[in-house]
């Protein structure tokens, strides 16, 4: 598996994990107030990371380019941010709003990003030879 599948997979676990524990916590205490916070640190973090993974796993000739560390390292930088100042403007401290707000913008450039290599074209591994 091309490295940074890996590394999607391992930072996908790290939030389902933290994802999971925010909605048990809810489920506990009966206050579901961080509901935006456990959804979207298992959607943005378990679920699309795992897609983005799985989609490098898939072509380890794109894996390998600068872009794919660049994005993984924008779109993690923005979901990482955006889970627990969004967990805390929802539990009482809303002024973590322009926190998300910024959060939130990081993580779109990451997958507009991600677009971008969806849509580039195969990097060419070795020269081009005849086929018969
Ligand atoms: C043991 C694991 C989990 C527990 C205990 C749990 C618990 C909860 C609780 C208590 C709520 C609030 C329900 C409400 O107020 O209506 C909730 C909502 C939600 N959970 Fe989980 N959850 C778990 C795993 C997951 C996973 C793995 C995902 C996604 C991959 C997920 C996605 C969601 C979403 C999207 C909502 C919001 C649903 C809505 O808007 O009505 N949860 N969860
Ligand atoms: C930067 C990206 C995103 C932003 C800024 C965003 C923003 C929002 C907002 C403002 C809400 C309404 C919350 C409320 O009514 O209290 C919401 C709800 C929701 N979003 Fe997102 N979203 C993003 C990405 C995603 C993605 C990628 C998914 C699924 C893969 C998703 C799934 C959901 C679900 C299931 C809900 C309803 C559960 C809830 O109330 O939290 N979102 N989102």
């Amino acid at each position: 598996m091309p490295r940074i599948a890996k590394l999607y997979f391992r930072t996908a676990i790290i939030f389902l994990i933290i994802g999971i524990a925010m909605g048990l916590n809810m489920a506990i205490s009966q206050d579901h107030s961080a509901i935006g916070a456990h959804a979207h640190a298992n959607l943005l973090g378990w679920v699309t990371m795992a897609i983005f993974g799985g989609y490098h796993a898939l072509n380890p000739a794109k894996a390998e380019r600068r872009i794919a560390m660049i994005q993984y390292g924008i779109y993690t930088a923005g979901v990482a941010l955006m889970v627990p100042a969004l967990y805390l403007m929802l539990t009482g401290y809303p002024q973590m709003e322009p926190v998300v707000a910024i959060a939130s913008l990081i993580t779109f450039a990451g997958v507009l990003l991600f677009a971008v290599i969806i849509f580039s074209g195969e990097p060419a591994t070795r020269p081009a030879t005849a086929t018969q």
